[in-house]
């Protein structure tokens, strides 16, 4: 759990709710719950955002290949994909802009609400490579959900993802996107780093409805999963 002071302690207690996201198989009796403390603030990082719970099914849906994968998340913010990659026995990383102390801190609360030993949080800001980036080992599966939210930083992300993707050819990088507006596009980006990008129909993993993971996704919401690879 990251120091606060008491102060500051009583404020973070007083905002804080733990929300718990359930996900079943479709074929059997397993399950898994994991613990998210979302805090009340008007910061991007601070609470679940749709995206995460779609990308955390596409996970859950892949359970059987995470395990003992070395995996990373970007822009997590309160990192429910990458938590429950942690607790399905992947080795985690969980990152966010170096700026942002309160989203690291968060990563860091949603590993301890978890028991999740053994997870590394850092900064990351997207299109940065400080030198702790640079010392990252290859990963397998890069997790970013609700990255591309802001066109300028489009570019930023798909660099960082192109710098990873370089080092592990065979990598994929597992994104939700929400649709905001439909002159969003980031296929100019893909073909100017020599990536490509695969839809992933919410169907094929079971994220196709409102009531996902024992939590409400406003039904309204165009959310896509798409699987980013080298070209
Ligand atoms: C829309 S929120 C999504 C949070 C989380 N992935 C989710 O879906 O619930 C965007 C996240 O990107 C992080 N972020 C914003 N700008 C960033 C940057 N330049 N580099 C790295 N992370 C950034 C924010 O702190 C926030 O956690």
């Amino acid at each position: 759990m990251p120091k606060m002071d008491a102060k500051n302690a009583v404020r973070y207690l007083m905002q804080v709710s733990l929300r718990k996201f359930s996900f079943a198989a479709e074929d059997s009796d397993e399950t898994i719950s994991v613990n998210i403390p979302e805090v009340l603030d008007g910061n991007y990082g601070m609470y679940v955002w749709p995206c995460a719970v779609v990308l955390a099914q596409y996970v859950w849906h892949h359970r059987d290949k995470i395990k003992g994968q070395c995996i990373i998340e970007l822009g997590a913010g309160t990192a429910l994909p990458g938590v429950l990659a942690g607790r399905l026995g992947a080795h985690v990383t969980l990152s966010d802009a170096c700026h942002l102390t309160h989203c690291l801190d968060n990563c860091q609360r949603s590993c301890h609400a978890n028991d999740l030993t053994g997870v590394k949080v850092i900064g990351l800001t997207w299109g940065q490579f400080s030198p702790e980036v640079l010392q990252l080992g290859q990963m397998d599966v890069i997790l970013g959900s609700d990255c591309f939210y802001d066109t300028k930083d489009f570019e930023d992300v798909l660099v960082t993802v192109k710098y990873l993707l370089e080092k592990n050819k065979r990598a994929e990088f597992w994104t939700t996107y929400q649709e905001r507006s439909s002159r969003r596009c980031i296929e100019h980006l893909l073909d100017k780093w020599s990536m490509t990008c695969r839809q992933v129909p919410l169907a094929s993993f079971h994220a196709d409805h409102p009531h996902l993971a024992g939590s409400t996704l406003p039904g309204d919401h165009n959310i896509q999963m798409m699987v980013i690879t080298i070209r």
